[in-house]
């Protein structure tokens, strides 16, 4: 039996969707990266040459006081992000649509040793004035003391802060003097759309710790922990290893990072899935009954759609509900997603909607 072209593993449940960016697999300049680094043997717990490398890469870009911690995930990048900042009596802002506050299971507060405190948002966007309202009782034994703001860029409903609304929250932030951590599970496509370095968008605004997403930008695995503030670096690399986030075959994520920053195929990544977004919105904004939410800036297109209408679309193309009292659905695209499929998607929600439309009549 040829193996290649008779699989031994046979995968059910493969079709192609727009589920998440998590759904698709590995881009192939990345596969070939990490089959570059299967060769040989390399010291292992991130003391060998890739790992330096790519370390090397993270200070280009972030500033050479970056240091850069390779994880396994988004949930535990964040966890070590809180952990650096906060001592057990303290608590954190963010909004209350956050991963942080709704996906990780619990996690910032048990692992992360912090409270959260989630802030009503507007388009997935933390608000101000109510970071204003939040700093009180400094001092009051009884408590958590406020110590930090977690922004999430892009948000998880797929909208952007603009650059002016950053620097005001973490200028406002540092006069409070709180620190400012960036869950970036999709920072590349915020630096890509903003025109912007990631440097202009976190160092030289006074951001501290970016969680800066790998997996959703067509990554096997890894996240990295990029910590620019220098008075958070000594301990970190004890508290990743007790979060059991030390990866021994660290080069194995490393090298996925430096095909990720080659050439710049981050960008050709971020552009390429946020345009399918902006196609897909394109396509099926104004049909009858579907009414598309939010500023479709990153790669998701939230639309809310009649109930009945769901089980027959996500037949063929899987998406989330991603809230099941409204029926708002998230429509996801990912690097690699094909303009045909955005356009069939489309056209079986049209006709969908043509056919509610006649059953009215
Ligand atoms: C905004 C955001 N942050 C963090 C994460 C966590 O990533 P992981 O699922 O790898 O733990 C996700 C995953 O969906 C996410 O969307």
């Amino acid at each position: 039996m040829n193996p290649v072209t008779k699989p031994w593993i046979q995968m059910k449940n493969n079709k192609r969707g727009f589920g998440s960016d998590n759904h698709s697999g590995i881009h192939p300049q990345i596969l070939e990266a990490i089959s570059f680094v299967n060769e040989g043997h390399a010291p292992s717990y991130g003391t060998d040459d890739v790992s330096s490398e790519a370390q090397g890469l993270f200070k280009q870009k972030f500033g050479a006081q970056a240091q850069t911690l390779f994880v396994f995930n988004g949930t535990a990048a964040n966890v070590l992000a809180l952990r650096l900042m906060c001592d057990s009596f303290h608590s954190v802002l963010c909004t209350d649509v956050s991963h942080l506050n709704n996906d990780e299971c619990g996690a910032p507060e048990i692992l992360g040793h912090c409270k959260l405190v989630p802030l009503p948002s507007v388009n997935g966007k933390l608000q101000l004035a109510d970071l204003k309202k939040s700093v009180v009782r400094r001092g009051d034994q009884h408590f958590s003391q406020v110590r930090a703001v977690s922004i999430t860029q892009p948000t998880e409903l797929g909208t952007l802060y603009t650059y002016e609304e950053l620097k005001e929250i973490t200028a406002w932030a540092k006069s409070e003097n709180l620190f400012v951590h960036i869950d970036g599970a999709r920072f590349s496509n915020a630096a890509c759309l903003m025109n912007k370095t990631f440097r202009e968008l976190t160092t030289d605004i006074g951001v501290d710790v970016v969680s800066f997403g790998g997996t959703k930008n067509g990554l096997l695995f890894g996240e990295a922990v990029v910590i620019l503030n220098s008075d958070l670096k000594k301990k970190a690399p004890y508290i990743r290893k007790q979060l059991g986030q030390l990866p021994s075959k660290s080069r194995f994520i490393a090298a996925q990072f430096l095909a990720f920053f080659r050439n710049d195929l981050w960008k050709d990544i971020a552009s390429h899935s946020m345009r399918m977004a902006q196609e897909l919105r394109i396509r099926i904004e104004g049909l009858p009954q579907v009414e598309v939410l939010y500023s479709t800036d990153s790669n998701a297109v939230f639309v809310k759609l009649p109930q009945a209408w769901i089980k027959e679309l996500r037949e063929n193309f899987f998406f989330y509900v991603w809230d099941e009292h409204t029926f708002e659905c998230r429509i996801m695209t990912s690097w690699d997603t094909q303009i045909e499929e955005v356009h069939n998607f489309s056209q079986q929600l049209k006709m969908i909607s043509e056919k509610a439309g006649e059953l009215r009549l």
